[in-house]
């Protein structure tokens, strides 16, 4: 499908989602804790937000955020080559890098503009890049923007990556694999091990999107790399958001010095786009500092998570392939019983907003579930038994099978 017909398509299928008179999607977040309150609940529980870390509310983030405001401004007012560089910027390249493992890291005003920009400029005619077929919408942008040719791969099928470079790298220049640190919709993880044995052998480059694996993979957060014990210099660029462990907004690339010295003074969404506002920086330089300091924060959110697969497994929900690891789907038989199923969840007090559609193949609709450090037992337990609850409703409802 050419890409024009492939964006028609989507506008047509998110209109018609807008037009729905119960549309659960752009609802203003204090709207739904208004009505949640006026049911009687005590909070508004959300399952829909991916502070993993249980840092969204945190003071020491907008104590940061508000004093980066008073000393240096709301925004740095020019790209950062030519006046919107500010010392923050530094700051948090050098320290985002050391906690990765990297020699080097650019922090840009999204982890999407970082993906769109940076995959088009990096390879040329006579390269090659080959993609997990689940990966962000950014990371594709990114793919359909160079001149490349763009390959995709089978969803974590590395036996299909191999099959795929075998016959394909020998007529290129060079090659990119491009695929992530944690599935954004399934929650599941590539074998990394292999794959870099894989990589190193086809003498190919790979790009890891760890924008939902870090904080949340590795035992103090440094992603798939260290849960996998693979020496992090072994992969050639990771990209990343900050808006999610971190919970502030930006996105960064990490890699060795020399590539991130060419891309700072190359890399369009660098050198054509303003740089990261100055409160936005300081908030994920905290919550950074915060990561470091108190690892104990992504224990927990392990522990919530493993917790909440769990219970899912022993009452017989889909799960997919989710590993266990922060992001966990309840993938629904409809997308009507993904409608019905957000509903009564709402009206229990637990927001997860369905997925359909939108970054998923049409006929696995579901719920998905991010799970955070600040989530209790009680929250999680209480959203399984209205998950329960959900079913029944549905089973009772559904029409009679004719005989
Ligand atoms: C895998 C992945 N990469 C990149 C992004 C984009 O990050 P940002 O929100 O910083 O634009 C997302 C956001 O959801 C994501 O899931």
């Amino acid at each position: 499908m050419d890409i024009k017909t492939y964006a028609t398509r989507r506008i047509r299928h998110a209109v018609r989602d807008a037009d729905r008179p119960d549309n659960p999607f752009g609802v203003a977040l204090e709207s739904l804790r208004e009505d949640a309150l006026a049911a009687g609940h005590d909070r508004l529980c959300s399952f829909a937000h991916y502070d993993y870390l249980g840092l969204a509310k945190d003071r020491r983030i907008s104590d940061a955020a508000i004093e980066a405001i008073e000393s240096v401004g709301v925004g740095v007012g020019a790209s950062r080559l030519v006046g919107g560089e500010r010392q923050l910027h530094g700051e948090l390249e050098a320290e985002l890098a050391g906690f990765l493992g990297a020699e080097a890291a650019l922090v840009l005003v999204s982890g999407y503009g970082a993906n769109a920009s940076l995959i088009g400029h990096f390879t040329g005619k006579r390269d090659l890049i080959l993609i997990d077929e689940l990966s962000h919408n950014s990371l594709f942008a990114g793919a359909e923007m160079s001149r490349s040719d763009v390959v995709v791969f089978r969803h974590n099928d590395l036996q299909h990556l191999e099959e795929l470079l075998s016959a394909r790298r020998g007529g290129v220049h060079s090659a990119l694999i491009v695929t992530e640190g944690l599935f954004s919709m399934d929650g599941d993880a590539p074998d990394l091990v292999k794959l870099i044995e894989i990589k190193d052998r086809h003498n190919a480059w790979l790009l890891l999107d760890e924008a939902h694996s870090i904080g949340v993979m590795g035992a103090t957060g440094r992603g798939l790399p260290e849960e996998c014990g693979i020496d992090p210099a072994r992969i050639e660029i990771r990209t990343g958001t900050l808006s999610k462990a971190f919970t502030s907004c930006g996105g960064f690339i990490a890699a060795s010095r020399e590539v991130i010295r060419s891309l700072r003074y190359t890399l369009p969404a660098m050198v054509y786009s303003v740089g990261m506002t100055p409160p936005a920086t300081a908030a994920a330089l905290t919550a950074l500092r915060i990561l470091e300091a108190e690892p104990w924060r992504v224990q927990q959110q392990r522990e919530n998570s493993r917790h909440f697969l769990k219970r899912l497994s022993q009452d017989g929900f889909n799960v997919g392939t989710a590993q266990g690891y922060g992001v966990i789907p309840v993938i629904l038989p409809s997308q009507t019983a993904a409608f019905e199923t957000y509903h009564q969840l709402l009206s229990d007090g637990y927001y997860v907003p369905p997925i359909v559609q939108l970054g998923i193949p049409r006929d696995l609709p579901r719920l998905r579930f991010f799970l955070t450090a600040a989530h209790t037992p009680e929250q999680i337990d209480g959203v399984c038994a209205s998950l329960q609850r959900a079913g029944r409703i549905r089973a009772q409802t559904a029409p009679a099978k004719v005989a």
